[in-house]
């Protein structure tokens, strides 16, 4: 497991100069600790749910610098709904201002905006913010971001599951034919690539219901930096953490691409 002895030594080398093999495809990020963060100042939670935009910043430019295929960032988890009213009011609201303000700084880092998770329950003014964000960025051909709202991954499995059988009921699918990459279109992830690398920030050593399916052979770096002070010498940290692990997906050492888990 990943590790604060990790974190205490320098990067020396740059990410982009990894070896292509070396280097994680796809990166999704638990973002936790923003109230702690803001607790730990004596300010009310909100606030570090605020600075945590910052690390967001810093993530999407330090991905697209380093040639990242996608980052999926844990945005609001369906688990969320039990914060108080006016916590979920304020992350809303920022979470609007953010597909709002953005949005020209995506198309200039070529950057294709996507989302995952369910869109009822959701205010309408996010979904029509975040509705125009992804129409405008879907031509963009470099890193894609997703951005997991509303999301719970046994919710996702259910809902494929569901989908699966009324399709077998149908008689569109062959239920003798469903094995792990038909059961995977019927995920909100169809098309994406598996994550290679989770980071989990603020310590906590748990899925919290995060892309269960999709993370079954991804390394984990788990730090206890705070999500709001997360920058990009953070992010440098942990694909260099990752890139010295050796990947075996049930085999013997030696690296195998992803897909070789099937
Ligand atoms: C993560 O930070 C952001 C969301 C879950 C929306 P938290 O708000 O969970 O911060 P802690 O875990 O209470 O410090
Ligand atoms: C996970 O963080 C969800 C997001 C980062 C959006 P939580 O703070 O909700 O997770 P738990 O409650 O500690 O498991
Ligand atoms: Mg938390």
């Amino acid at each position: 497991m990943p590790t604060e002895t990790s974190e205490s030594t320098q990067p020396t080398i740059d990410p982009k100069d990894l070896p292509s093999a070396q280097r994680p495809r796809h990166i999704a990020i638990i973002m936790d600790g923003n109230g702690r963060w803001a607790e730990a100042q004596g300010l009310p939670r909100i606030f570090g749910h605020r600075n945590g935009i910052r690390s967001v910043r810093a993530v999407v430019e330090e991905g697209c610098r380093i040639g990242l295929g996608q980052l999926t960032l844990y945005c609001f988890s369906s688990e969320n709904w039990k914060r108080p009213q006016r916590e979920l009011r304020f992350l809303f609201r920022l979470l609007r201002h953010f597909l709002i303000v953005e949005r020209s700084e995506l198309m200039e880092q070529n950057v294709r905006l996507t989302m995952i998770g369910r869109r009822e329950g959701l205010p309408e003014d996010v979904l029509v913010e975040y509705d125009r964000t992804a129409a405008m960025t879907a031509g963009n051909s470099g890193m894609t971001l997703c951005l997991a709202v509303n999301y719970g991954a046994r919710a996702e499995i259910a809902e494929a599951a569901r989908r699966l059988a009324r399709d077998a009921v149908a008689g569109v699918i062959d239920p003798g034919s469903v094995d792990e990459a038909a059961f995977s279109s019927y995920l909100s992830t169809a098309g994406m690539p598996d994550p290679d690398l989770l980071i989990r920030t603020a310590g906590e050593m748990r899925l919290s219901n995060y892309l269960l399916w999709q993370v079954s052979y991804a390394e984990l770096h788990v730090t206890e930096v705070l999500w709001p002070d997360f920058r990009a010498e953070h992010l440098r940290r942990a694909v260099l953490d990752y890139a010295r692990r050796p990947r075996k997906f049930g085999g013997l050492p030696g690296r195998s691409p992803t897909e070789g888990a099937v």
